[in-house]
Formats: C-alpha cells, sequence, structure tokens
C-alpha cells in the first residue's frame, strides 16, 4: 500500500518524508487554507521536491473548461503534479480530456461506486473515496472501498483507489485489508500508527537489562 500524507503543512510532510516511508501528498482548498495560503507555484513545487513523488493539486474551477485550463497550469508545475478534481459532471468530463492529454488526475469527492465507475471509465489515476464523511453520516466508508475494489477487478480498470477522509489507525488497517492502492492518511494518525504498548514495555524491559550487565 502507498501512504500518501493529507495535509498542505511543509513541517509535516518533511517530517513524514524523513521517516522514510512517505510516497506522496494530497491538497486540498481547505488543507491549503489553513497553511494560509492557496495554491501558488511555489509552495507547490517546494512540496513535490520534499516528497519526490505524486502530489495532487485540487482546481476550484467549476466548469469543465475552466477545469481544464487550470489542470494544465498545475500540471506544468511539476512533473510530481496530480490534478485533483471534483466527482461531479464537469470533473468528470475535464478528468477525460486532461487524461487524454496524459495528465495524472485524483477524482476527489467521491462517495458511491457508481462515481468511482465514472471516473475509471474518464481514465483518473486515483479515485479517493471519502471514507470518515461517509461514517460520519451513517453509512459504511470501508464498504463503498470494498465494493469500488471489486467493480475495478471485475473490469481490469487501472485507476488506482486512494482511501481519503481517514480519522484513525483502524481506517488504515480496513484499507489494507481491503486492497485499497493508497491511503492519505493525516500527519495526527500517521504519528498514532507507530505507538503500541507492548513495544514501550518491551524496550524499556530490554534496555533496563542492558543497563544491569554493562554496569556488571
Ligand atoms: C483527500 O484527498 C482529502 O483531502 C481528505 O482526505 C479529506 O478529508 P476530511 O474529510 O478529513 O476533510
Amino acid at each position: 500500500m502507498k501512504f500518501f500524507i493529507d495535509t498542505a503543512n511543509l513541517q509535516e510532510i518533511r517530517e513524514a518524508a524523513a521517516m522514510g516511508i512517505l510516497d506522496g501528498v494530497t491538497t486540498n482548498p481547505s488543507l491549503m487554507a489553513k497553511e494560509g495560503k492557496p495554491n501558488n507555484k511555489e509552495t507547490i513545487r517546494e512540496i513535490c521536491g520534499v516528497v519526490g513523488g505524486p502530489v495532487s493539486v485540487e482546481v476550484v474551477a467549476i466548469e469543465p473548461d475552466a477545469m481544464i485550463k487550470e489542470g494544465e497550469e498545475y500540471a506544468g508545475w511539476d512533473k510530481h503534479v496530480v490534478v485533483k478534481l471534483p466527482t461531479t459532471k464537469a470533473g468528470v468530463k475535464a478528468c477525460k480530456a486532461l487524461a487524454d492529454k496524459g495528465i495524472k488526475v485524483n477524482m476527489t469527492l467521491c462517495f458511491s461506486p457508481n462515481q468511482a465507475l465514472l471516473v475509471a471509465k474518464a481514465g483518473a489515476t486515483y479515485v479517493s473515496p471519502f471514507i470518515g464523511r461517509l461514517d460520519d453520516i451513517s453509512e459504511n466508508g470501508m464498504d463503498v472501498i470494498r465494493n469500488i475494489l471489486t467493480i475495478y477487478r471485475n473490469y481490469n480498470y487501472q485507476t488506482q483507489v486512494l482511501a481519503a477522509s481517514i480519522r484513525h489507525p483502524m481506517h488504515v488497517v480496513d484499507a489494507a485489508l481491503a486492497g485499497a492502492h493508497v491511503s492519505t492518511i493525516p500527519f495526527k494518525v500517521l504519528e498514532m500508527m507507530f505507538n503500541h504498548p507492548l513495544t514501550d514495555k518491551g524496550l524499556a524491559a530490554f534496555l533496563k537489562d542492558y543497563e544491569k550487565v554493562r554496569k556488571g
């Protein structure tokens, strides 16, 4: 499974990259706003330089032609940029046009297998089902991931399933068990994944025993 980090915070991206397990980054307008800046060439290129892998940059246009224009501009910023489009009728149309030009697209705000089927047919590189937001409204986000994976396998679609809107470490485990190709993980959740009380307890005992014999 590929690990992307779901943030536009450079410090978090640098820390995750330093862990040696980071494959990519996803941003969105809300995450950019949290950092106090809109999508801009300098920031995105800096992020691309740190991660050296796919970096999703979301368009804010809502009409197909404007989406295509904005997407082409972002794709020109760095070879690692993946254009992120909403899963709307306009977004699917723009996805098809960009994919035909060889530009990688991540279709975001996907909440159903039908939407995932449409974006696969339009040539999306990634589809991002939002697990947490489905769970929030008492729907089963992981079932949607599983169903999309089954449909993609049935027809050998190459679109990668990117589990998004992850809220806790079990979302990552369940997405991995389902066979999702990628998880985009908030930094806080990534840090939680390292933790196990038995690791801490075991390490403390090993170090204590080592100290006993070291001192003679
Ligand atoms: C994915 O690319 C989105 O940026 C993200 O996962 C949305 O997560 P949220 O529901 O926590 O905002």
